[in-house]
């Protein structure tokens, strides 16, 4: 019998470290399986967008895909989100083909998630099985570029896997930024400030993260002090630009921050090259770097690539799109939790 679950059936059921663990598990098997995972795939027509991630983990049993479905705003300035659709994963026992899961929504492992929150809570989990890698273990000054939901998010994925005692949140509103950390600040125990220039966020700090909607770099190499590690969120709008719709490839990171950096990973590689993605392919075709600098999280997590030769090396985690590999690692142990809760319908 196959489960149904909604997701916000699973709240408390999941912490932030054990999804960690479970997408690290999904990641890993792609080097033994590397086409059990295709690229996230996208459709579009004008603002309206499909997205599928489809893979399999064989490890950890399971395979499907992932569907989501929006219409998002756009401006030459920046991206996000309009009319969201409810996402839905489908997932199958891989060994002996029996439909698994059918889960509506994505998992809560927030402490703090509201309504609007119901999306892409997956993000700073696959964010921070990059940066579990590559920020140093001491890690205790986090800057945070952006105040929307993915910042909410990574704050409390990266006060999850380093002893963070100080955040910088910086976005363009002033408000905004004041709201972020009134809203969080009872969520995590690191001292939430709002600051009031993006430099602010970038200088003296052990990990950046850049989560804005924006289409031109937030975080510049000069600002980058040795020994710290960025994590940055932006992915593609290749489809608008074929369109005519926007005039240049999206940026949340200026080409000195790849040329400084010691240590590139991103999600998957081949995803930055499928999407031509401005943060890594404008670097490549400026000579900066060349896509053989850029390895994918799974080498990463297999220990066939270091994540940081010293306390001094500037690092840099791509997270260039969540795979299906990781949602179907998640999709597991969702089902695993709920069968153990009693939690599901069975049909
Ligand atoms: N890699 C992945 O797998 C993945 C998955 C999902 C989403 N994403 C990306 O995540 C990004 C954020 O999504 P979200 O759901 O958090 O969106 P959101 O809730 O709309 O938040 C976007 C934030 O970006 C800030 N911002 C925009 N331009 C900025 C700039 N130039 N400098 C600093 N802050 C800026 C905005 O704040 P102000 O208006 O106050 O500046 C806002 O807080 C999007 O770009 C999306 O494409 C990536």
């Amino acid at each position: 019998m196959a489960l149904f679950i909604k997701a916000e059936e699973l709240e408390g059921l999941i912490s932030i470290t054990e999804a960690v663990d479970a997408v690290e598990k999904g990641f890993a098997s792609q080097v033994d399986h590397p086409i059990f995972s295709l690229p996230r795939q996208r459709m579009l027509a004008d603002n309206r967008r499909i997205t599928v991630h489809s893979g399999g983990c064989v490890p950890l049993g399971v395979a499907g895909t992932f569907v989501h479905y929006e219409r998002h705003n756009y401006t030459a300035d920046d991206q996000s989100y309009g009319a969201v659709g409810k996402r839905v994963y489908v997932s199958y026992d891989s060994e002996n083909g029996a439909l698994l899961a059918i889960i509506a929504g994505c998992p809560p492992f927030y402490r703090r998630q509201a309504a609007e929150d119901e999306f892409a809570t997956e993000t700073a989990i696959t964010s921070a099985v990059g940066t579990r890698r590559m920020a140093r273990e001491d890690a205790r000054v986090l800057g945070i570029l952006g105040s929307g939901r993915q910042a909410r998010r990574h704050l409390e994925a990266m006060c999850a896997i380093r002893p963070i005692t100080e955040v910088r949140v910086y976005s363009r509103s002033a408000d905004n930024r004041r709201a972020f950390c009134e809203v969080m600040q009872p969520h995590v125990d690191a001292e939430l400030k709002p600051v009031e220039r993006p430099e602010d966020a970038a200088r003296n700090v052990d990990i950046i993260v850049c989560a804005t909607g924006s289409n031109f770099p937030v975080v510049f190499g000069r600002w980058l002090e040795e020994g710290v590690h960025v994590t940055s969120i932006v992915g593609s709008n290749k489809e608008l630009l074929m369109e005519g719709l926007v005039s240049r490839p999206r940026r949340e990171l200026d080409d000195a921050v790849l040329a400084r950096a010691d240590v590139i990973v991103a999600t998957l590689v081949q995803q930055g090259i499928q999407d031509e993605q401005g943060d890594l392919l404008e670097p490549v075709r400026n000579g900066v770097i060349a896509w053989d600098d850029v390895k994918d999280l799974s080498a990463l997590v297999t220990g066939k690539v270091r994540g940081r030769g010293s306390g001094r090396d500037i690092t840099l985690f791509k997270q260039n799109s969540d795979q299906g590999v990781g949602y179907m690692a998640l999709a597991r142990l969702a089902h695993d939790k709920a069968r153990a809760a009693g939690i599901g319908m069975e049909f």
